[in-house]
């Protein structure tokens, strides 16, 4: 059956981003056969507009019954002073939680024609393709107890970090899975050196690869000599898959090795569902960006190259995602250029449909 797609362009720079990702879906459709069966919702601020909830159930339940679903961004400062319950971002987190994604995938991919925008040097980055696999829903971010409490007379905070075996091994699934769509090698992060949830996620790790991904190559680090190695030799790595804290800092610090924020796209990923692919929601890094929306200079190439994650890891459409990276480093290496991708060597000053429309050419 026709494979579905749930789109949600959400607010500020999400519906002219969006908007050329469905001049992208259109012509994957009309011009290589491959039809999607769109629909299109709100969620955030402009949900909130018009039935005062950043994500009605409505739109909840078509979440959960798609194969994937795109989204933009949420927020902004027209919504800044809404009560904490209907905030844009509550829209979103609901969509996370609820779809129970845990895995989220963030890819450092360095465009030849970018190198210099990275904040190492070219020769270090030039091809880099790293996919970091961060856990996303257990950890110290939400282990108990915490809070701050008084101890002998002053206050101590408290976090925990918890991890259960079924928590790591489905991570881990999702990192083996995606390293056999890649380069067939996974590097596990943790501390085990001083952590016991770190040698529990290395026991873990471990356990499901021979059971269950021999053929994958494994390799283990400790964090924080990954983010020396992820520094010095990034090229080294395939698929990174490390807890949600870990993989907080080194998703940001590998975000760094490729450049600007407008050209970083994600994923985060759930349980299989009854087709074998994992429930997914694809979306670009960056905010709604009220300082440049509705001028028209958005750069599109993050939320395109979400549709380029949705093709490779919903869809089974390797070949035709590698196509569309290959347009959009073909565009870039023409030397076209949104305001954010304008650097000392300049460029082609091009808006967001313009951007489109090159790599749609
Ligand atoms: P932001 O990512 O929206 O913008 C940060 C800076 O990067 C701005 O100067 C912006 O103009 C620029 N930028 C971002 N995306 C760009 C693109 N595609 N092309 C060109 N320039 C781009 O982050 P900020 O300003 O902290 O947050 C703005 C709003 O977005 C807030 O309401 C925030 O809560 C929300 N937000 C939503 C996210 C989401 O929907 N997943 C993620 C981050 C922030
Ligand atoms: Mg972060």
């Amino acid at each position: 059956s026709t494979p579905s797609l749930l789109i949600l362009p959400g607010d500020g720079i999400g519906p002219e981003v969006m908007a050329e990702v469905r001049r992208v879906i259109d012509w994957f459709g009309a011009r290589r056969g491959l039809a999607f069966d769109v629909t299109e919702d709100l969620v955030g601020g402009a949900a909130w507009d018009v039935h005062g909830t950043p994500l009605t159930d409505a739109t909840m339940e078509a979440a959960q019954g798609v194969d994937a679903v795109l989204l933009g961004a949420v927020g902004g400062p027209k919504y800044d002073d809404l009560d904490f319950s209907v905030k844009p971002e509550r829209g979103l987190l609901r969509l996370r939680k609820e779809m129970d994604l845990f895995a989220n995938l963030r890819p450092a991919q360095c465009f030849d024609a970018l190198a210099d925008f990275s904040s190492l040097k070219r020769d270090v980055v030039a091809g880099l393709d790293i996919m970091i696999v961060r856990e996303l829903t257990s950890g110290v971010y939400f282990g108990e107890p915490r809070g701050i409490v008084t101890e002998n007379n002053e206050r101590v905070g408290i976090n925990t970090q918890r991890y259960t075996e079924s928590e790591i091994a489905r991570v881990a699934r999702s990192a083996f899975e995606l390293a056999r769509r890649r380069d067939n090698r996974v590097c596990s992060m943790e501390k085990a050196n001083v952590m016991e949830s770190g040698v529990l996620w290395r026991q873990v790790v471990t356990e499901v690869h021979a059971a269950e991904y021999p053929d994958v190559e494994l390799s283990h680090m400790y964090a924080d000599a990954g983010a020396m190695q992820l520094t010095r030799w990034p090229r080294q790595f395939d698929v990174i898959v490390t807890d949600n804290l870990f993989g907080d800092l080194l998703s940001d610090l590998a975000a760094m090795l490729t450049g600007s924020l407008g050209m970083l796209p994600s994923a985060s990923l759930g349980a299989p569902m009854a087709n074998g692919r994992p429930k997914a929601l694809y979306e670009p890094v960056h905010g709604s960006a009220p300082d440049i929306a509705g001028q028209g200079k958005a750069n599109p190439i993050a939320c395109i190259l979400s549709f380029a994650m949705a093709l490779r890891y919903s869809f089974d459409q390797g070949a035709e995602a590698d196509r569309l990276e290959g347009a959009v480093q073909a565009v870039l290496a023409q030397g076209l250029r949104t305001p954010d991708l304008m650097g000392p060597e300049g460029g082609t000053p091009v808006g967001t449909r313009g951007m489109g429309d090159a790599i749609l050419a």
